[in-house]
């Protein structure tokens, strides 16, 4: 049962004694009598110890952690409303003591503190295939906690030793991949209260567990958020009860149920139907299973502990009764970030796919930053939280969940040697680093410098940033090239083989070169603003070495890329690596990628969050907005328009015959893919910060596509930032409202004199009529649509005739009816420089205002 609420206080908190005092207070690890490893996993340990207190207490305080999850009770009452605590840390440098004020539930006189503590990440299964192992940090679940009895005079403390006693419950397997079984016949009644004859209980056992570990919290609890409501319950043709939530979440499913005593009921939990069916293909070894035995006291309430799902519906099976509506709930599970960032606008898909994203955030944010809720993974991925962050740190405060993840990902650097692939590390087999994922270590850091503006972030993370930095400078080859070693590449571009996610259209050391020249700015920023001037001087200098071996290596003079991906094009461009006369030509040739393929998308985590702005920064934004409006897979909307309530793992996770992907990497709920959202946030709403931590912000919104009405806000470490735009009947609307503290320059999108005015902060309107969006006729328009212009098109082709009397004018049309004009004449050497010239020209001349 939820009761009164925890005192949560950050590390911030006075209050609260540091560590090193709880190490003082003579409190030990302790754990029942170790058991040989099983398969199945052991039950819950119950914990309980009676104790007396003062008649003049004035404060009672529980400090208390695990290894394991732990359920603490004071008097019968669970203390607090954190689930899953302590959450998942890299349990061998930090695990989080959480603080409870208990005065309310404390009496003069006899007491009893019980706890149960489950196996949670310390002990239960972790990992997939081969990596797949239990008991990774720990040989059985162990309980630390701390009761201060604060007297005017003085304070007692009660503390985990051996006079602590152990037992077992209800709680039977708890798995987090598995799923619990509770049975309720086995519950001890009043085991948590005093006066419990615990006699036939064990006496704990004290635990080896280095103290030095035990941290204050960072990031915010874990708890249930919201409750969702059944949308549907029918029967499945297997005779169980499908219910759906409809909506993809990670939390867990509540029950009344009222049957006879010892009465089995199963609760299967599944993201998808197939043909009607759940269909668990997308869990891969994970049962997700919970199990509940009957007291047969009435309507029980059953809610699973020590365990969380990712899913949308829930089979059951062996239900006493008819199941009604008023009888089950989803409860959805996670962090429990502040929120700071809302976008709408006037087309539904587009907003589902937003919520999509949202999410997927919050279900991938249980304690740490996942790849995804529901298989047996679950893990701290670097390279997906690096596409991601700025997308996420714009719709939640993340400063202290990722803050706490940074500091278990600076600890195992520290200790590896290296960042492994995942934090914490549970695949402990050494890996080079490879780009986007290892190099989380400086660009995570530094999108929440850019966030937040706190210098400290920088200055907590230095060590861990320069060290990654140094590790791959070593690794480059003469040119300044990344060209050795493993790299996931461009992980699911949707070209790659099922059975290789990696090789996807772009060369894997492109995408590593391209990502650690951005890398090596990034830290050249970083110690410039932390006053580190040799340290500027070198990483300056190596950021200029990787750009330059990766135009050597990658990119023509004109400024063609290699390999010809929109992937390769979007990094080069978005990561600064072209000189800005061949910016207009790499933009160009990405439009054509873009348009050439009908809009379809090309990419895969490394190029997906700078596709669309590196269109936008090379004044392609319509293109943009056909890749985000585009309906046929492969597309964003796919999924959308298929039902999706969370962004897929990669696009093409349900195949169009309505089943599964089977390649085994098919997840429906993994946010990486969702980085769109940041070019949703920067570009069409064009809330974009000009500084770190929105001391300064440009508000560009760029209108496109079909919208006509778009809204969002974003709530900076100052204040918030409201954008709304609309068109209407050729009428452009504007309204932005600017925080104290901010100065903000605001671009009038649509504007016939492109007006760009700084404004105070306050509220803004403007109105006017609205230029047309696409700007003249040029060199850079397809040559479908020149070709469509009477005016322009004879002028063009009299102009190609006299200088490449040979070509053949259909097929040049038919080719590159989706090109832009200037490509397509690349590929025309005998046109010599003034026949370009004549044919710019041309369009010129006969060039509409459109
Ligand atoms: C995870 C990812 C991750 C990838 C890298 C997957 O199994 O789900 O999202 O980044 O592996 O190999």
């Amino acid at each position: 049962m939820v009761d009164g609420r925890v005192i949560y206080r950050s590390s911030a908190g006075a209050w609260r004694p540091a560590a090193g005092e709880l190490r003082e207070s003579g409190a030990v690890f302790v754990g029942a009598r170790a058991r040989p490893l099983s398969e199945a996993g052991d039950p819950a340990v119950y914990f309980r110890r009676a104790f007396d207190a003062p008649p003049d207490l004035v404060t009672a305080t529980l400090h208390v952690t695990a290894l394991g999850v732990v359920e603490p009770y004071v008097n019968g009452t669970r203390v607090g409303d954190e689930v899953l605590a302590p959450g998942w840390t890299s349990y061998r440098h930090r695990l989080v003591v959480r603080s409870h004020d208990v005065t309310s539930l404390v009496r003069s006189g006899a007491n009893a503190f019980g706890a149960i503590v489950g196996e949670g990440w310390a002990t239960g299964k972790l990992g997939y295939e081969e990596i797949a192992r239990r008991r990774r940090f720990a040989d059985r679940v162990a309980l630390f906690a701390v009761i201060e009895l604060r007297r005017p005079d003085r304070t007692e403390l009660v503390v985990t030793d051996d006079r602590f006693r152990t037992g077992e419950g209800a709680v039977r397997a708890n798995g987090v991949y598995d799923g619990v079984t509770i049975d309720a016949t086995l519950e001890q009644a009043g085991w948590n209260l005093p006066g419990f004859d615990d006699r036939g209980w064990e006496p704990a056992e004290a635990v080896e567990r280095d103290l030095a570990t035990l941290v204050d919290p960072a990031a915010p609890p874990i708890r249930r958020i919201e409750e969702l409501p059944p949308l549907g319950i029918r029967s499945s043709r297997r005779g169980t009860t499908i219910v759906d939530f409809g909506q993809n979440i990670s939390g867990w499913v509540r029950l009344r149920l009222a049957g006879p005593r010892g009465h089995a009921v199963t609760v299967r939990h599944a993201e998808v139907l197939v043909d009607g069916e759940p269909d668990y293909t997308t869990l891969r070894t994970a049962r997700a299973t919970d199990r509940y035995v009957l007291a047969g006291t009435g309507p029980e309430e059953f809610e699973p502990r020590f365990t969380f799902h990712g899913f949308r519906y829930a089979e059951l099976e062996g239900l006493p009764g008819p199941l009604s509506v008023a009888d089950v709930r989803a409860v959805v599970v996670h962090t429990d970030m502040p929120r700071t960032g809302w976008f709408t606008t006037s087309n539904p898909l587009v907003n589902r796919l937003h919520d999509n994203v949202v999410w997927s955030m919050r279900d991938n944010f249980v304690g740490l930053p996942t790849d995804c809720p529901q298989r047996d993974e679950r893990l701290g991925w670097t390279g997906d939280i690096n596409a991601f962050a700025p997308t996420a740190a714009f719709l939640y405060d993340v400063s202290g969940v990722l803050g706490s993840w940074l500091d278990d990902l600076a600890a195992e650097q520290a200790e590896l040697g290296h960042v492994p692939f995942v934090v914490p590390d549970v695949q402990h087999t050494y890996r080079a680093p490879t780009a986007l994922w290892s190099d989380t270590a400086v660009s995570l850091p530094w999108a929440l410098y850019q966030e937040y503006g706190d210098v400290g972030i920088l200055r907590r993370r230095y060590g861990s940033m320069t060290a990654f930095t140094r590790s791959v400078e070593a690794l480059l080859d003469e040119r300044g090239v990344w060209s050795s070693g493993f790299q996931f590449g461009d992980w699911l571009d949707p070209a790659a083989p099922l059975d290789d996610q990696k090789r996807g259209r772009t060369d894997p050391h492109l995408v590593a070169t391209a990502y650690f020249a951005k890398v090596a700015r990034e830290m050249t920023e970083t110690a410039r603003v932390l006053g580190r001037t040799d340290d500027a001087e070198h990483f300056a200098a190596l950021a200029g070495r990787v750009r330059a071996g990766f135009r050597d290596e990658y990119v023509t003079a004109r400024g063609r890329v290699s390999g010809e991906s929109a992937t390769a094009y979007a990094l080069a461009i978005e990561f600064g690596l072209l000189d800005p006369d061949q910016l207009p030509v790499a933009g160009r040739r990405l439009a054509d990628i873009v348009r050439g393929d009908g809009y379809a998308i090309s990419t895969g985590f490394a190029g997906t969050p700078h596709l669309a702005l590196a269109l936008t920064r090379t004044g392609h934004t319509d293109e943009a907005y056909g890749l985000l409006l585009r309906q046929e897979a492969p597309s964003f909307l796919h999924p959308v328009v298929l039902g999706a309530t969370t962004i897929w793992e990669r696009w093409d996770a349900i195949l169009p015959d309505g089943t599964v992907n089977p390649s085994g990497m098919t997840s429906l709920n993994h946010y990486a893919l969702g980085a769109i959202a940041h070019w949703l946030h920067t570009v069409v709403a064009g809330i974009e910060p000009t500084s770190p931590g929105y001391r300064t912000v440009r508000i560009a919104p760029r209108p496109g596509g079909d919208l006509t009405h778009v809204r969002a806000a974003h709530r900076t470490p100052t204040s918030t930032i409201e954008v709304e735009w609309s068109v209407d009947d050729g009428m452009m609307t504007l309204a932005v409202d600017v925080p104290p503290e901010t100065a903000a320059t605001v671009e009038l999108p649509l504007h016939p004199d492109g007006l760009a005015v700084p404004v105070e902060a306050g509220a803004h309107r403007w109105t006017y009529r609205a230029s047309p969006r696409s700007g003249p006729l040029s060199l850079d328009t397809p040559v479908g649509t020149l070709a469509g212009d009477d005016t322009v098109w004879p002028a063009v082709t009299a102009v190609l005739e006299r200088h490449l009397p040979a070509l053949d004018l259909d097929r040049f049309l038919s080719r590159n009816a989706h090109v832009a004009l200037a490509t397509a004449l690349d590929d025309h050497s005998a046109l010599p420089p003034h026949g370009r010239r004549e044919i710019a020209a041309a369009v010129r001349s006969g060039r509409r205002s459109r």
